[in-house]
């Protein structure tokens, strides 16, 4: 792990408002640039309320988009973006819309495909439109980064591009357009958000700059996810998991995840189980696998979840398993239609991923891997 005299590169969105009721900040800070044409990539759901936003001048909306979007799902998104010629490009949904804003902030109307820029720091900037991100789940912490993630359907893997360039000029959190999201959504993305705070805190490059927001993150989940999966109307619980979302993203930037979401992955991309829901199911079994090479963060990851553990294995798994069983979390990949037959094939995947893998405190090897598949079956 990274000491406090190791370099570590830190990037925030311009701006950040945050709070409950701001989401009509947009529009105003649009109208004070000047935007005249904006675009809005969405979901459906929230394609339905972009008026909360009060964006004026010429406002095009694509509301196609689709959970875990795949490449035919970002070439839609890629016409629309062309057709529209908008000098605002809006994310406003969960990680999947803000993922296919960045990217079409940067493809659209560029010569560089998206096969041309996966991996970091592959796009030609300067970007020709300004970007803001809105979320509407408290999960990926997106709104905050730099990366954006599409399914490739030739592979099943995901294709991760990085770069300064998709960073948002603006990130506007308004946890009142959380409330609407269902209890087994926020369950799920809430332990997202955790997850990304703790493979964050116990990954190889962790550091102490974003120590400080990864337990922080853990905390704000420990403290009010129930209280938001019980009540979605629970504007303080709503407003410590945006606030916990938005950590998580913190996290991601310099340090990024590591064996949780690299087990997490193959349950997606081959399954299209939704990536909080696929993130809750592995979590206890890598947090328990961990815990030799990171016993004190292990602890401290526990506290700050409110969950006692003597600090060993077993206890760390119970305690972890309890935590997301509690929320009404599925636990079983048998429950959630994973069939046993397939535990190889997403162990070879996931064992690919060596861009998350090699962060792990611990070396995951292909058997590990398989093991915990079963385990988790
Ligand atoms: N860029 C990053 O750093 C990063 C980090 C983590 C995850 N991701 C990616 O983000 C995607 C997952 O994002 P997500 O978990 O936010 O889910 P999502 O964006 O796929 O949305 C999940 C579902 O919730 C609906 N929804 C969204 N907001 C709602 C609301 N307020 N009320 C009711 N329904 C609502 C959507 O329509 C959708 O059906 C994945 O593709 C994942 O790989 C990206
Ligand atoms: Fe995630």
């Amino acid at each position: 792990m990274a000491s406090l005299d190791s370099p570590i590169t830190i990037v925030r969105p311009h701006l950040i408002e945050f709070g409950v009721g701001t989401a009509g900040k947009l529009g105003k800070w649009a109208a004070e640039k000047g935007y005249r044409r904006t675009l809005v990539i969405s979901d459906a759901f929230n394609a339905s309320r972009i008026d909360v936003l009060e964006l004026k001048g010429e406002v095009s909306v694509f509301a196609e988009v689709t959970p875990e979007p795949d490449t035919a799902n970002l070439e839609k998104v890629l016409a629309a973006a062309n057709r529209a010629d908008a000098e605002l490009i809006v994310g406003f949904g969960g990680g999947s819309a803000m993922d296919l804003a960045k990217l079409a902030a940067v493809l659209a109307g560029s010569a560089q495909t998206l096969h041309a820029v996966v991996g970091p720091n592959k796009v030609h900037g300067p970007r020709k439109v300004a970007l803001a991100q809105v979320p509407t789940t408290s999960g990926t912490g997106s709104e905050a980064g730099i990366r954006a993630l599409v399914t490739d359907p030739a592979t099943m893997a995901k294709l991760a591009v990085e770069s300064l360039h998709m960073l948002a000029d603006i990130a506007v959190i308004d946890p009142a357009l959380t409330f609407s999201v269902p209890a087994r959504t926020t369950a799920a993305t809430g332990v997202d958000a955790m997850a990304h705070c703790v493979e964050a805190f116990t990954n190889r490059k962790a550091h102490p700059m974003v120590d400080i927001y990864a337990i922080e993150g853990t905390r704000l989940v420990g403290k009010y996810l129930a209280r938001a999966v019980r009540d979605g109307n629970d504007a303080e619980a709503r407003a410590g998991l945006s606030l916990a979302s938005l950590y998580g993203g913190f996290c991601l930037g310099p340090v990024n995840t590591a064996g949780g979401h690299a087990l997490a992955y193959p349950l997606g991309t081959r399954w299209h189980v939704a990536h909080g829901a696929a993130n809750a199911l592995i979590f206890p079994h890598v947090l328990a696998f961990n815990t030799p090479s990171a016993p004190e963060k292990t602890k401290a990851v526990m506290e700050a979840l409110g969950r006692e553990t003597s600090g060993n294995v077993t206890s760390v798994f119970d305690a972890a398993y309890a935590f997301c069983a509690e929320l009404g979390i599925e636990m079983k990949l048998s429950g959630l239609g994973v069939p046993e037959s397939d535990l190889d094939a997403m162990a070879d995947d996931a064992f690919a991923i060596r861009r998350l893998l090699d962060n792990n405190p611990r070396d995951l090897s292909r058997a590990d891997i398989r093991s915990i598949y079963a385990v988790a079956f």
